[in-house]
Parts: C-alpha cells; structure tokens; sequence
C-alpha cells in the first residue's frame, strides 16, 4: 500500500483534535495516519491514540520550535487553540501565529484552523451595547481566533477556515444543561431569546475535520461552517422533554444577566451569546447542517445526541 499522508493532530487529546485522531484512526483503510501532538505523551488520552495506531510526538504551541520538528514530514495538520486554558487572547494568536508559520516551514500540503469570527467587524470597540473585555476586544475567545486568520492567509498556507458551533457537550461539562426551577421542574436558561444556537455534537466536529481532509485542495483557501442542527432555545427544551421525559421549560435570560453570573469567562460568554442573538444571520447562515453531514454523514442531530448521552447531564 502507498504511504500514508501524515496529518499533524494538534490537541489530539482534547476535544477537537480527538475527534479528528479518532476518525482518521477508525478509517483503517483510509489515506491518512495520525500524527498525534501533545505536551504530555503519557497521558492516559495520548496513551489511548498510540494503542490505536497514532505516533505520539511531544510539542508545545507556547515553544514554536517543537511545532516546526512535529510538523515536518507531514502532509497536514490540525491547528486548533484552548483559550479556556489561559483565558489570554495575546496567547492564542501567538500560539495560532507560530502554527501558521510551523506550518510555512514545514510545507504542508494542507491546514485546517480551527476558527470563530472576530466579532469586532459587526460590533466595533465603540459599539455600547456589550462591554467591551480586556481593553480590545468584545468575544475575546472568538475576536482571537477571527483575528489570527491573518497569519495564515498571509503566508500564502494552503488552509482551510473552519468554523465550529456551540459544542453541546456543553450541556455536560460547561453546567449549560437544565436545573430545577422554584417550581420543581426544570429550566433551560439561555440567552438566546427566541433565535437559533448552532450546534454540534464534538466528536462530529473532528469528523467533518476528516472529511475536509479527504476531500483536499479544492478545500483550500475555503471557510467551511459546521452544525449539527440549528434550535432555537425552545426546540432545545422540547428534546430535552423527549428525552429525560420531564418537562423542561426554556427561560431566556437577558446577556447582561449571564454576564453577571461571576464564573471565569462569564462576561466574555455573555457577549457571545449577545453576538449569537443578534447577528443571526451571521452567525447561522455560513453553518451548515448538510454542508457538515456531506462531510461526515454520521452526523449527529440533538435528538441523537441526547438519546447517547442524557445520563451524563448533570441535571441541578
Ligand atoms: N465549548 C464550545 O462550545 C466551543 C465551540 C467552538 C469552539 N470552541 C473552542 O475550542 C477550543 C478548545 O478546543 P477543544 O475543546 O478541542 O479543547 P480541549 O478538549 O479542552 O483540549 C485542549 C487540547 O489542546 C491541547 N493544548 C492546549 N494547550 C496546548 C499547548 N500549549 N501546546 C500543545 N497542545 C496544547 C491539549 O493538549 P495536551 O494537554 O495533551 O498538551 C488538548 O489536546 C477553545 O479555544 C474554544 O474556544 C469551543
């Protein structure tokens, strides 16, 4: 058999990343092979994708020249960033500036950034309805992102935008899913008044990330939007109905509320949300439902989803 074309999972033990490792893993007849990275090639996560076939190579977005040795010899990579760990934009358009240019060095023939807009084209500094974060920015964790597109596209990367939807394991891991109400039912509060959340199941992200892969250069210089489905906070609450057979009630709260909630990265989801509400348009229309599912056909609606994981939900 030819030899397969290495891509350079970059957060191959996270969620993104795995979800990539895994499908590209799973095909065993595919073209491809994993290049997994990580800071920490013993880790039960890493230790996982090598008992599945990947090479494990240790590298660090914080230190560019492990990025240039773990990129060489491949075909493509991965690059995603986890603002969640630093809460630092700077850092992650560092981190995105040295893939990009890891990326240069290396050749590659393909390169998929993980992305979300800069918020800060539709909603300037000086635009008074969400407060402006951190001096410079409104999303911080998107206007990063949107902003480090440039580091890419100017070197001239034969690269892939993707953009990716609210993950609903959020609904597991982010204390997002319904809580009890004074009434003794549950309430799924949002801030999404009567607009619609792109979603995704997570692990589907890394397979339309594959699908990208497969389908090759006539991806390149593309931005490419995935969602499972698109539900308003409404049609939310009735799949949770279905599924956990209580009735859960949507509750739209206002994004100054959520904003006020005190956990870290509150203020910054609030704009989020406030961002998702009123740019509708923007948000949704460049995240497609068949667009993903002809990428990865085993995409998940939330039905699905929730039918596999509603016992993991921890309902307050
Ligand atoms: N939650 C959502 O709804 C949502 C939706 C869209 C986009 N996002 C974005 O998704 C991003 C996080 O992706 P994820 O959910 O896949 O992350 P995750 O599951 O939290 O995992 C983080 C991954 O990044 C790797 N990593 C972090 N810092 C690194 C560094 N300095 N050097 C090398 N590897 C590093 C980790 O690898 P090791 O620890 O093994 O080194 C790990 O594999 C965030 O920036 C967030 O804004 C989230």
């Amino acid at each position: 058999m030819a030899q397969k074309k290495v891509i350079a999972v970059v957060g191959s033990t996270g969620a993104q990343g795995g979800g990539l490792a895994r499908a590209i893993l799973a095909d065993r007849q595919g073209e491809f092979a994993v290049r997994a990275l990580t800071r920490k090639p013993q880790s039960e996560a890493a230790r996982s994708l090598a008992g599945r076939g990947a090479e494990i190579v240790p590298a660090d977005l914080d230190q560019p020249e492990t990025l240039r040795r773990a990129f060489d010899g491949a075909y493509g990579a991965y690059c995603v960033t986890n603002f969640w760990e630093h809460f630092s934009p700077e850092r992650e358009l560092a981190q995105a500036q040295a893939m990009a240019r890891a990326a240069r060095d290396a050749g590659l023939r393909h390169v998929i950034w993980s992305t979300l807009e800069d918020t800060r084209q539709w909603v300037p500094l000086s635009d008074l309805r969400m407060p402006t974060l951190m001096e410079k920015y409104k999303v911080p964790h998107f206007d990063a992102k949107g902003e480090a597109n440039h580091f890419f596209s100017d070197l001239g990367l034969p690269v892939t935008f993707l953009l990716t939807s609210f993950y609903w394991e959020n609904f597991i891991y982010a204390g997002m899913g319904p809580k009890a109400d004074s009434a003794g039912g549950l309430m799924l509060s949002l801030p999404m008044g009567d607009q619609k959340l792109p979603g995704i199941a997570v692990e589907d992200i890394g397979r339309c990330a594959y699908g990208i892969f497969k389908r090759g250069q006539s991806l390149v210089g593309k931005t490419v939007g995935i969602a499972g489905e698109h539900l308003t906070g409404v049609e939310m609450a009735a799949a949770f109905t279905r599924a956990l057979a209580r009735p859960v009630r949507y509750h739209p709260i206002s994004p100054e509320e959520y904003r006020s909630l005190g956990f870290p990265g509150a203020q910054d989801l609030g704009n989020m949300f406030q961002f998702k509400r009123d740019f509708p348009e923007v948000f949704c229309k460049p995240r497609s439902p068949s667009i993903a599912r002809s990428l990865n056909p085993s995409l998940q609606s939330f039905d699905a989803w929730l039918a596999e994981n509603k016992n993991r939900i921890p309902i307050g």
